[in-house]
């Protein structure tokens, strides 16, 4: 009998400095390759978030993890346990504002740490300090590259992670040693992720709301107007749950001119099509990437110009903000340099560069109180009183994590 499909059902983070094995460590779990992107292959980093979903399994017979319908290990036939979608981050320290809208919709992560170099590494920092910031607790620390260091190096590594998770979320967050490249303890990994990521409480009752990744247009050029399919949006449904042929609203939506100054409209929409995990299907849940087929213009859509964007019933989504108020906590050193820089005040005047779930905008600070800054916004956002923000400030040539904060009413 054919089984229906089930989508994934929690998103784990693939968190970590650059090239430690994220890409590697996603495509042993799942068998994707997620750098997918010509800049990706040519450079060999990673440039997009990427998505790859996986089945993991129980042997009944040896009790190991795996992937497959048959037991990699002993062979018996192994049983499903749920479906996870993995979020491959970009390491490379200028991407950091893309990890960190990866992070917002991340309910747990694997934090990658190689180790055949001494730790913490910046980003290896800098992501562990993200994941804080949007308040993830449930953490996994995969020890990558072990099949590359001695014994004893491997011990003094591990005694260096520990001292640098010391006091942070990951305080007590497993050390796996594993070998990407080789699937070497991936059993063990499945298992921590089983034992410590478990699926958050949904409601599909509450109100939809997704966020947003990434927007296409999916036409091939020249293709006939009458046969031009409508935009396509591309992210985490993070409560509540879509369905085909439900209409839809975008904030803050679209910009236009008006007076020389880009203003945003909200949209509404209808959703023509759904896809979970790459399949088609009639309603949509938190957990994976969702594809939302719609009747926008694609040319509204094409190349990512939605993303940051959140999805919603009309009329039920957050209120969009032009200014912000913010209760600011500032961290005492810049996270991400390989100097430790202390954190100077926030100045009047300044531009802060700001995420709010999978949104990014420069912030012009416009007052400064007690423990709370104003700002004037690039790009308006869409969000809920009260919701977290990364606040970055450029540091030489790079923005770097300096703080988070509250949006206040
Ligand atoms: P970014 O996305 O750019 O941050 O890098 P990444 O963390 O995704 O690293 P990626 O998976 O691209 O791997 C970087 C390099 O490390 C590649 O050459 C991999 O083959 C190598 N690598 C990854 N895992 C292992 C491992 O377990 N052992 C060894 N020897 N090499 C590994
Ligand atoms: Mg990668
Ligand atoms: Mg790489």
């Amino acid at each position: 009998a054919k089984k229906k499909f089930k989508q994934a059902e929690v998103n784990i983070g693939m968190v970590g400095h650059v090239d430690h094995g994220k890409t590697t460590l996603t495509r042993a779990l799942t068998g994707i390759w997620t750098d997918t992107h010509s800049e990706e292959l040519r450079r060999g980093i990673t440039i997009k978030i990427g998505f790859a979903d996986a089945e993991i399994r129980k042997c009944p017979s040896c009790g190991k993890y795996s992937t497959s319908p048959k037991c990699p290990y002993c062979g018996a036939e192994t049983e499903f346990e749920r479906r996870v979608s993995f979020i491959d981050s970009p390491g490379h320290e200028a991407l950091m504002t893309t990890m960190l809208a990866g992070a917002s919709l991340m309910d747990g992560a694997i934090l990658v740490i190689a180790a055949n170099e001494p730790c913490p590494r910046p980003q290896t920092r800098e992501h562990l300090m993200a994941l804080q910031i949007v308040g993830n607790k449930n953490i996994i620390i995969a020890q990558n590259k072990i099949e590359l260091v001695k014994k004893e190096q491997a011990i003094e590594n591990y005694e260096q992670i520990k001292e640098f998770v010391k006091g942070t979320v990951a305080e007590n967050a497993p050390i796996i040693p594993i070998s990407a490249l080789h699937g070497a303890n991936v059993d063990i990994l499945l298992n921590a992720i089983e034992d410590i990521i478990s699926t958050p409480k949904r409601d599909p009752n509450k109100p939809p709301r997704m966020l947003v990744l990434r927007s296409f247009d999916v036409n091939k050029p020249g293709t006939a107007p009458e046969k031009l399919v409508g935009g396509v949006i591309g992210g985490s449904i993070i409560q509540g749950k879509l369905q085909v042929g439900d209409e839809i609203e975008i904030r803050p939506g679209v910009p236009y001119e008006e007076h020389g100054r880009i203003k945003y409209e909200p949209i509404t929409t209808e959703i023509i099509s759904l896809q979970a995990g790459g399949r088609f299907v009639e309603e949509a849940y938190p957990g994976g990437l969702v594809g939302v087929g719609t009747k926008l213009d694609p040319f509204l859509t094409k190349g990512d110009l939605m993303a940051g964007n959140v999805v919603g019933k009309p009329g039920n989504l957050p209120p969009v903000w032009q200014e912000l108020r913010l209760e600011v906590h500032l961290l005492e050193r810049v996270v991400g340099t390989e100097e430790e820089l202390r954190v100077e005040p926030i100045k009047r005047r300044e531009v802060l560069l700001l995420n709010v779930g999978t949104a990014r905008t420069m912030g012009l600070v416009t007052g400064l109180g007690k423990d709370e800054i104003e700002l004037k916004l690039q790009i308006p956002i869409c969000a809920e009183p009260g919701e977290r923000v990364a606040i970055s400030r450029q540091v030489g040539s790079r923005w770097r994590l300096i703080g988070y904060g509250f949006i206040r009413e």
